[in-house]
């Protein structure tokens, strides 16, 4: 029973990311992560141009822990839609004190990151 709870929650997230709106997520995005992150440049936590694709705790020269350094992760929207929901458990021993609980507003934020592209310096 508890197996299947999960497998239909875990379906329910695939769903969810691609009924993401970009243009809402960029709203969501500056109003609840803006504080910590930029796309462009590094702040409390790494920029953001091209994470979708992108190995987890890689940006050259930000300082991550050394948790999320070692964790062999490459962010892919399952795996952001994890980490949104609970950092800690995706990660244990990471550094970003904050996580979105609103299914939809996750999957939206998720579709704008996904938006962003690596652009060189
Ligand atoms: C309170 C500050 C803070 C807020 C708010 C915050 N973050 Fe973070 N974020 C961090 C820190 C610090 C790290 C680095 C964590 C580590 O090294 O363990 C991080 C790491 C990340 C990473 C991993 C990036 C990489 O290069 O591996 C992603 C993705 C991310 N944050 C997304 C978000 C999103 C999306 C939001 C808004 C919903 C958000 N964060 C809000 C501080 C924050």
């Amino acid at each position: 029973m508890r197996a299947m709870l999960l497998a239909v929650a875990w379906m329910s997230v695939g769903t969810a990311w691609a009924g993401g709106d970009a243009v809402r997520g960029q709203q969501a995005y500056e109003a609840r992560c803006g504080a910590c992150h930029s796309v462009d440049s590094d702040r409390v936590g790494p920029r953001h141009a091209g994470v979708v694709g992108r190995r987890a705790g890689s940006v050259p020269g930000f300082a991550y822990s050394d948790a999320l350094r070692r964790s062999g992760l490459v962010w892919d929207a399952r795996l952001l839609d994890r980490w949104l929901s609970d950092p800690e458990k995706l990660v244990p021993g990471q550094r970003m004190g904050y996580r979105v609980d609103d299914p939809q507003i996750r999957a939206d934020i998720i579709a704008y990151l996904a938006t962003l592209k690596a652009r060189k310096p």
